[in-house]
């Protein structure tokens, strides 16, 4: 495998779990479940590039893990009849592996790049005319003999997904045509997606079911994935023709995911601010410490959730618990000067 080829199609090395979610993928607009405005607007700007016969305009994926930013890349690409180059941030290393990719690329390919949000300065200045007019700058020699040549692009739709628009400088964010932010799912959408899942699966699930499993899935179509495979496991060891609420409840315990969703981690960062730094505010470095996680993880993954869920509060002074957390932990909110720690001074 060349160089270029490792650094566009990084997920073609990835292991079979890409393979596994690549069948559960909805692979065009109509089978993507959820996300409403999101579908019908790319719909309109999709076809109305094909009747112009032009490049779709540029498009900003953003919005937590697993909720369908590399699903809509495929899709767009595949509804515009186009290819679709891979590639992701951390990979392109040099502003020439990004060029090379950039002049490989034919009229109206889609250049998906996930994790943009990582792309060092010195690369987004490669992109900045490329998205804008479709040209790179290539500088040619060194020190005064040095000379920059124009090389001009196909014109080509770059698709870019992030998890962090906070980390996006605003010179990138604003040149894309077609910003779009998803969010999280319903219960009643997440239901259905495990419905097609397990179709697809070949597993038979009650719709009681699979509202449990939607319901206990962090809002995210992945987990939903994640967790009605699991759950599919308990039900065949158990002989069940079927994945019944039985199974799918005892599943779920199982796996410690409890009512909410939540998993051990979730309730190890909100015991560690509770217990620990008497509910916050604490700092995401020192909650990272703490639990022994990276911070990118939890920024990215953990905190969202449990702040869409009313159990965390980011403040200018760092993170707190809520009455929510307190009480979903079973503990006391009023009383929330923690003795056990005090004690120990
Ligand atoms: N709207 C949807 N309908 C059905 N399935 C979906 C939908 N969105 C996502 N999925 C399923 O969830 C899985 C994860 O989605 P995807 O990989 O697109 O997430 P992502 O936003 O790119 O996540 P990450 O930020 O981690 O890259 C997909 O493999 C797909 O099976
Ligand atoms: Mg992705």
């Amino acid at each position: 495998m060349d160089e270029i080829s490792r650094i566009v199609n990084p997920e073609k090395l990835e292991n079979e779990e890409f393979d596994n979610e690549k069948s559960l993928r909805p692979a065009n607009l109509r089978e993507f479940i959820g996300q409403k405005k999101i579908t019908e607007n790319l719909n309109v700007f999709i076809k109305s590039a094909k009747l112009r016969g032009e490049p779709l305009d540029h498009v900003l994926l953003a919005g937590p893990p697993g909720l369908g930013k590399t699903t809509l890349a495929y899709i767009v690409s595949n509804e515009l009849g186009v290819n679709l180059k891979v590639t992701s941030a951390p990979v392109i290393d040099k502003t020439g592996d990004l060029a090379s990719i950039l002049t490989g690329l034919e009229e109206k390919d889609v250049l998906f790049i996930d994790e943009i949000h990582r792309l060092s300065p010195a690369l987004e200045e490669v992109l900045y005319p490329a998205m804008e007019d479709r040209a790179i700058d290539i500088i040619i020699g060194q020190g005064v003999g040095a000379k920059s040549i124009k090389i001009n692009l196909a014109p080509f739709t770059l698709i870019g997904a992030t998890t962090r628009t906070g980390l996006l400088t605003s010179a990138l964010r604003d040149r894309f045509g077609i910003p779009l932010r998803l969010n999280y799912y319903t219960p009643d959408e997440l239901q259905v997606i495990a419905m097609r899942s397990s179709k697809i699966l070949g597993c038979n699930i009650t719709e009681e079911a699979a509202l449990e499993i939607a319901r206990r899935s962090r809002r995210t179509p992945r987990i939903v994935n994640r967790i009605l495979k699991r759950v599919a496991d308990f039900s065949i060891v158990r002989k069940k023709e079927k994945i019944d609420i039985d199974i799918t409840r005892y599943a779920l315990e199982k796996l410690d995911i409890d009512n909410l969703g939540l998993d051990e981690m979730d309730r190890k960062i909100l015991s560690i601010i509770i217990n620990n730094y008497n509910g916050g505010p604490v700092g995401i470095k020192t909650i990272a410490i703490s639990i022994g996680e990276e911070i990118d993880t939890l920024e990215d993954y953990y905190e969202p959730f449990l702040v869409q869920i009313g159990m965390l509060k980011r403040t200018p002074r760092g993170r707190v618990a809520t009455a929510n957390a307190y009480g979903h932990l079973g503990m006391d909110y009023n009383n929330n000067i923690n003795e056990d720690q005090t004690s120990l001074f």
